[in-house]
């Protein structure tokens, strides 16, 4: 089980749980804003604002309705930041107050191999050169360790920025011996707050989980 709370540093909550299609605790507007899905993407929905309240209760948090921007980005509290991710039958959410942490981002996804088109799409030619010179063991891991960074950096960075970024946009340097990386933007001008943000991961059996945090200096 991915320890979720190892891959931040800051103080925050996480609550993490299998989908559930039990959407009886949703708000009215939740409800609304996500009956016309398909079942699956229902309980994912669900089950990350049941997890998201029950994180944000433990930091103080009054229970509010957690409906997206329609651009999917999710809206916190005001004074509360968080990140939420979906796999397969698997939820993870983490909170903050936004006086430790200004965003988060979380990614988790199944351990899998990346087809080469995707690998393609997602790494950069140095990424690929530094992936084909990694032991053998660990070269399997690695394609989808590093787009499950992307993402999670993607998540951190979009609060500041709402800005879109492609895979080849960004690069990261990951040490594998320490669990940590660090995401750099490739593409000019991209607001230098958040151009260049560290971040954790782990790797268990059958997922990978990373963790990005933007805390403003
Ligand atoms: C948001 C995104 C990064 C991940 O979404 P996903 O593949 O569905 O993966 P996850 O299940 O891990 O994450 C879904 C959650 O991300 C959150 N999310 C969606 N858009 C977001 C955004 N712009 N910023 C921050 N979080 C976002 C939502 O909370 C969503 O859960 P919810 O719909 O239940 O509220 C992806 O869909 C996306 O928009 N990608 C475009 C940009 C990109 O990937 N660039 C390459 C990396 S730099």
């Amino acid at each position: 089980m991915i320890a979720i709370a190892d891959l931040f540093r800051g103080p925050v909550g996480v609550e993490a749980a299998a989908l559930s299609q039990a959407d009886g605790e949703l708000f009215p507007e939740e409800r609304a804003f996500i009956q016309a899905a398909v079942p699956k993407r229902r309980a994912e929905f669900a089950t990350a604002r049941i997890l998201a309240r029950r994180a944000l209760a433990a930091l103080g948090a009054p229970p509010i309705p957690l409906v997206p921007t329609p651009d999917r980005a999710p809206v916190w509290p005001s004074g509360y930041t968080g990140s939420i991710s979906h796999c397969s039958n698997y939820c993870a959410v983490v909170v903050a107050r936004s006086r430790d942490v200004a965003s988060l981002g979380l990614d988790v996804e199944d351990l899998r191999e990346l087809d080469p088109a995707m690998q393609d799409l997602v790494l950069t030619p140095a990424e690929r050169r530094w992936v084909g010179a990694q032991p053998r063991d660990i070269q399997a891991v690695l394609p989808i360790l590093i787009f499950s960074a992307k993402e999670a950096y993607y998540k951190c960075q979009y609060p500041t920025t709402r800005g879109f970024l492609d895979f080849q946009d960004v690069e990261l340097s990951i040490e594998w011996a320490s669990g940590s990386f660090e995401a750099r933007v490739l593409k000019a001008g991209w607001p230098a707050a958040v151009a260049r943000l560290s971040g954790r991961f782990v790797v268990d059996t059958d997922r990978v989980g990373c963790g990005v945090e933007f805390v403003r200096g």
